[in-house]
C-alpha cells in the first residue's frame, strides 16, 4: 500500500541552534514542506534582527533540502505596537509562555493579567498576527493544561478576531473547548496520540518520552485521536519535536521533549492507517493549517509505502528519537 502526502507541515518544531541545529534541520526539512519553528532559545527570539538572523541559520543548516522556516517571536507585554507591525512580515506568530513552565521560558508571561496583556494582543489582533499558547498553569503537573482552560476562554472572549493556537493540546478538555470559541484553534503532537503517563512512568521510568506538557489519561489519548484520526478542522499537526542531547535526557533533572522530526510522517502514517483514517491524514498534516494560517507552502510531494522501516538508535551520536530501535510499518520511499 502506499499514500502520497502534498507538502507535509510541522507547525510546532523545535530546531535549537548551533551544532543541535545542525543535526537536526536536515531532518525535518528532508520530509516536511515547511515548519513553525519555535523562539525558545538562549535567549529567546525577541526581536527582528534575531528572528531573521535564526531563519539565516536554519536556511542554512537544512543541507540544500526545500523547506520554508515560518518564523516566530516570543511574547513580550511590552512589544510596541509599531514593533509588531514592523516585524509582521517576517513572522507566522507570536509564541506565548508562561514564566518557567517548560525548556528556556523563563522570560515568560508572570499571571495572566489582562490588563497587562491587552496592548500587545489587540495589536496582534489588528494586525492579523496568530498568538500560539503553551497552556499551563504551575499547578499539579497532571492538572496543569486543564487548569488553563478559563485562560484560553478569557483571550478568545476578549480577543474574538485574535486566531489563538492552543499548543500541543493534551488533555479531553482541551478538545471540548475548541468548539466552544470560533477563534480558538489546536496543535496535536505524534506522541501525545501515541503514549499516556504509563508509557512515561508506568513501568521503568522511559526519559525520551517526558515532555511538557506530560502525556495525560488514556481518555484524553482517545479524545485527542478522535479529533486528529477525523482531522477536525480546527486541529493542526505540530511534533512539538524537541531534541535535547542524550546525556541531558538519560540524567537526573532529565530535560523535557520528545524527538519526533525524524519518524512523524511514518509514525502518522502507521497510526492512521490502523485507524483506517488515511484518507484524513492529508488534512490533518497540511490542509487545516494551511487554511487555519492562511499559507501556501513549498510544494513537496513525499510518498510512503506499507513495508517495515526500523528507526535508528540514534541521529550523529547525539539525539534519541521516539521509537528508537523498534520497527514502524510506513517507511518513506520518496520525496519530490
Ligand atoms: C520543549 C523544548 O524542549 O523546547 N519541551 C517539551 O517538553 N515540549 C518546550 C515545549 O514546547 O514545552
Ligand atoms: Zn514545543
Amino acid at each position: 500500500m502506499v499514500i502520497s502526502l502534498d507538502s507535509p507541515l510541522d507547525m510546532h518544531l523545535h530546531l535549537r541552534d548551533g551544532d543541535m541545529l545542525d543535526i537536526v534541520a536536515p531532518l525535518s526539512a528532508e520530509t516536511f514542506a515547511a515548519g513553525l519553528i519555535m523562539p525558545n532559545l538562549v535567549p529567546p527570539v525577541t526581536t527582528k534582527e534575531a528572528v531573521c538572523a535564526y531563519r539565516e541559520r536554519i536556511l542554512e543548516a537544512q543541507a540544500g533540502h526545500r523547506f520554508l522556516p515560518y518564523m516566530t517571536l516570543f511574547f513580550k507585554s511590552d512589544y510596541s505596537p509599531e514593533f509588531l507591525e514592523s516585524v509582521r512580515e517576517e513572522i507566522l506568530a507570536i509564541k506565548l509562555y508562561p514564566a518557567g513552565i517548560t525548556t528556556n521560558s523563563e522570560g515568560g508571561v508572570s499571571g495572566f493579567d489582562l490588563g497587562e496583556l491587552s496592548p500587545v494582543l489587540g495589536a496582534m489582533s489588528d494586525l492579523g498576527i496568530p498568538l500560539c499558547v503553551h497552556g499551563e498553569t504551575g499547578g499539579f503537573v497532571m492538572d496543569r493544561e486543564a487548569e488553563f482552560i478559563p485562560v484560553y476562554e478569557m483571550l478568545a472572549q476578549n480577543f474574538p478576531d485574535l486566531t489563538i493556537v492552543m499548543e500541543h493540546i493534551t488533555t479531553k478538555d482541551a478538545v471540548e473547548a475548541l468548539d466552544r470559541y470560533e477563534n480558538l484553534y489546536a496543535t496535536i503532537t505524534l506522541h501525545h496520540l501515541y503514549i499516556t503517563l504509563d508509557d512515561v512512568a508506568g513501568g521503568l521510568l522511559q526519559p525520551h518520552l517526558f515532555c511538557k506538557p506530560i502525556a495525560k489519561r488514556p481518555e484524553d489519548r482517545t479524545a485527542l485521536l478522535n479529533a486528529a484520526l477525523k482531522a477536525h478542522p480546527k486541529v493542526m499537526f505540530g511534533s512539538d519535536s524537541a531534541p535535547h542531547p542524550r546525556d541531558k535526557k538519560e540524567a537526573p533533572g532529565c530535560a523535557a521533549g520528545v524527538f519526533t522530526a525524524p519518524i512523524a510522517l511514518q509514525a502518522l502514517a502507521q497510526l492512521f492507517d490502523r485507524h483506517d483514517a488515511l484518507d484524513n491524514l492529508q488534512a490533518f498534516v497540511s490542509g487545516n493549517a494551511q487554511r487555519i494560517y492562511g499559507i501556501v507552502p513549498p510544494v513537496k510531494e513525499v510518498v510512503l509505502e506499507k513495508t517495515p522501516w526500523l528507526v535508528p538508535d540514534i541521529y550523529e551520536g547525539t539525539v534519541v528519537p521516539m521509537f528508537a530501535g523498534q520497527s514502524l510499518e510506513w517507511r518513506i520511499v520518496s520525496v519530490g
